[in-house]
């Protein structure tokens, strides 16, 4: 058997569940993780680096540290923070950092302008915590910081030679949902900006001309 043949059947395997009940879900939105972390493996950068927003458990997290130069993760919540730093302990090139990202985007993205290419996970949010059933930092009026966050990387287009925007769950960009925007929001920043974009499995991808 080729090794492809063996690494599809053993991600297969490692995947079932997941995979099963989005068939169950007649395969609607949002996809599985481990199919959008196919999404943003396909939109990586060469030698980039990666910030991704709303660290969570850090699962996304070791996917990016795998394919980037570096990865600077930002979480709010001071539990997820210290449980995601102890799982993320042996990767050399991920830095995690607590605090909210609107606050801590432009300190990082300064820190790093001596990388030539960008990308860049936003996915910062309210949202369910699966494993205590709690719900993770933000409240209901303010749950996703994406308005300040597209505002303060606008400022730093020009300091990258290829930049790469990946926004989660673009489903709930609907200008009714909690403080989403609506869809059109992103079409629009991505015109003023020079951007091109398409949406895959609920991520709305941005990429600078
Ligand atoms: C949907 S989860 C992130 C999932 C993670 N990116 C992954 O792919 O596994 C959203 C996370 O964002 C965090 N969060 C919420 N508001 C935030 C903010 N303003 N800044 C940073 N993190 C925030 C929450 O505590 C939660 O852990």
């Amino acid at each position: 058997m080729k090794l492809r043949t063996i690494k599809y059947f053993l991600w297969t395997i490692l995947n079932i569940k997941s995979l099963k009940n989005w068939k169950n879900r007649n395969f609607s939105t949002p996809s599985p993780d481990v199919i959008k972390h196919q999404v943003l493996i396909k939109n990586n950068l060469n030698n980039s680096l990666w910030i991704e927003t709303g660290t969570y458990y850090g699962n996304t997290t070791k996917v990016l540290s795998k394919i980037s130069k570096k990865t600077v993760s930002i979480e709010a919540q001071k539990d997820l923070y210290d449980s995601s730093k102890k799982i993320l302990s042996n990767f050399g090139n991920v830095e995690i950092i607590l605090g909210r990202s609107e606050d801590l985007l432009e300190k990082v993205i300064l820190e790093n302008l001596d990388f030539e290419n960008i990308c860049i996970y936003l996915d910062a949010h309210l949202c369910q915590d699966h494993l205590k059933n709690t719900k993770t930092f933000g409240n209901e009026i303010d749950a996703t910081p994406i308005l300040r966050e597209m505002e303060l990387i606008k400022k730093f287009l020009k300091s990258f030679k290829k930049v790469n925007i990946l926004i989660d769950d673009i489903r709930l960009f609907n200008g009714s949902f909690q403080n989403y925007p609506s869809k059109d929001f992103l079409v629009d920043w991505c015109k003023e900006n020079d951007f091109l974009w398409e949406i895959e499995h609920d991520i709305f991808i941005c990429k600078k001309k």
